[in-house]
């Protein structure tokens, strides 16, 4: 029997690290499967968790209000030693590139506990953008033994560092098995109820890198263009960062057409990314969600990790400089043949077993 211990924190590596979770607690002859939460978010996390039915083994409780990569940094790495050291598992899984992985993935090594890294392999090459990830998620690769890269992309990533190929597995993404089971064409929200006969825009942001002028920039683009054009209307489930809030409420606030919310449930989320016309967003999973779903993105940062969803032509790479995103925003709303091309759907991260390939793995 092998004792897999998977630690996330923040409701990105929750989506995606319970659906493998599930897979592992299914195969209970095989695999003792511990669950450890850092806690670095908290009802972003929980609100997965319960998606999901995961309940955690172990929980950190590392979340404070305006916390730092150095508040988060250190509180994982003092509190989960006790945990590895009582639990010593075979293999801690972390996954991506959150200060939460990163933490966990020393933390692993300095007790010489081997890591398989989930999501390995994703690079900008630029330690600046997105900042701290691009770090993070370097870091974690030097310390792992096992990488699971969800694309042949991610995968020449780690041979051009010289990982060693035997230890390399293109999976598929596991946030692309999550999307099997969520989207419905009967779904409902009264949210999508006061957009219907609208064009529907998604939005989210939250890069620590874009806090401050560029958020403000951003917005100010977003709400220019839907002034000028009626037939849009944007729902906008906000993260719980106060920095991003008070941006947010600051530049976006008195538009009635742009309506900002909690954030949703993921199940939620997914069926209203089927539901939009368009999505403009800084985030990372949305970006591998979105090609799944043929829908559009105009992604507000400087570089990406996700070529992939570009290469598909879903993904549109417009920075955060408001003249550009107002430019391509405003291009995507009235030029029909471009938005027919980016509207095609495509699967670059994987057909949805992504999890079942991990578990095979590792059983290996
Ligand atoms: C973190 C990750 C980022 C990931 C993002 C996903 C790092 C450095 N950053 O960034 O890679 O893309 O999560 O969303 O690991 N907060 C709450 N409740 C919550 C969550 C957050 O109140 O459930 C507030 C807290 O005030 C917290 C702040 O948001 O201090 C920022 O959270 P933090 O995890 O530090 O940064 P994120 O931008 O969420
Ligand atoms: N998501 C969600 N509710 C929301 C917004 C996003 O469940 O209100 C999901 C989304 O489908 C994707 C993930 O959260 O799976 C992305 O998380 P986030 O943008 O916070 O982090 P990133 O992917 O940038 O690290």
């Amino acid at each position: 029997m092998k004792k897999a211990m998977l630690v996330f924190g923040t409701r990105p590596e929750a989506i995606k690290m319970c659906p493998l979770v599930n897979e592992l607690k299914d195969r209970s002859g095989e695999f003792e499967t511990v669950v450890c939460v850092t806690g670095q978010h908290r009802e972003m996390l929980d609100q997965v968790l319960h998606v999901f039915g995961v309940e955690p083994d172990h929980d950190l409780h590392v979340m404070k209000l305006g916390q730092t990569l150095f508040d988060i940094t250190s509180d994982v790495l003092l509190k989960i030693k006790s945990v590895l050291e009582e639990e010593r598992p075979d293999v801690v899984l972390v996954h991506g590139d959150t200060t939460t992985s990163f933490a966990a993935a020393l933390a692993a090594f300095y007790l010489q506990i081997p890591v398989g890294h989930v999501e390995a392999g994703l690079r900008t090459r630029d330690l600046y953008s997105p900042w701290p990830e691009e770090f993070n998620r370097q870091a974690v690769d030097v310390v792992s033994k096992w990488y699971f890269a969800p694309t042949e992309t991610s995968r020449q990533n780690l041979l051009d560092e010289a990982k060693p190929g035997d230890r390399i597995f293109v999976t598929g993404n596991t946030g692309i098995d999550a999307l099997r089971h969520t989207v419905r064409d009967n779904y409902t929200h009264p949210e999508l109820d006061w957009a219907e006969g609208s064009r529907l825009i998604l939005i989210t942001a939250h890069r620590r890198e874009n806090l401050g002028e560029p958020m403000h920039r951003m917005f100010c683009a977003i709400r220019r263009v839907m002034e000028e054009r009626p037939d849009t209307k944007a729902i906008y489930p906000i993260h719980m960062n106060p920095q991003v809030r008070k941006a947010a409420h600051e530049e976006l606030d008195g538009f009635d057409r742009l309506r900002i919310i909690d954030p949703l449930e993921v199940v939620d989320f997914h069926n209203f990314m089927a539901r939009s016309h368009l999505i403009l967003t800084d985030s990372g999973g949305i970006q591998e969600e979105a090609p799944s779903l043929g829908k559009p993105v105009l992604v507000m940062r400087d570089t990406t990790e996700r070529p992939e969803g570009v290469a598909a032509g879903t993904l549109r790479l417009v920075g955060t400089g408001e003249e550009n995103i107002y430019r391509e925003f405003s291009r995507l709303l009235d030029d029909t043949a471009a938005y027919a091309e980016m509207s095609r759907a495509s699967n670059p991260y994987g057909d949805g077993h992504a999890s079942e390939r991990i578990a095979d793995i590792l059983s290996r």
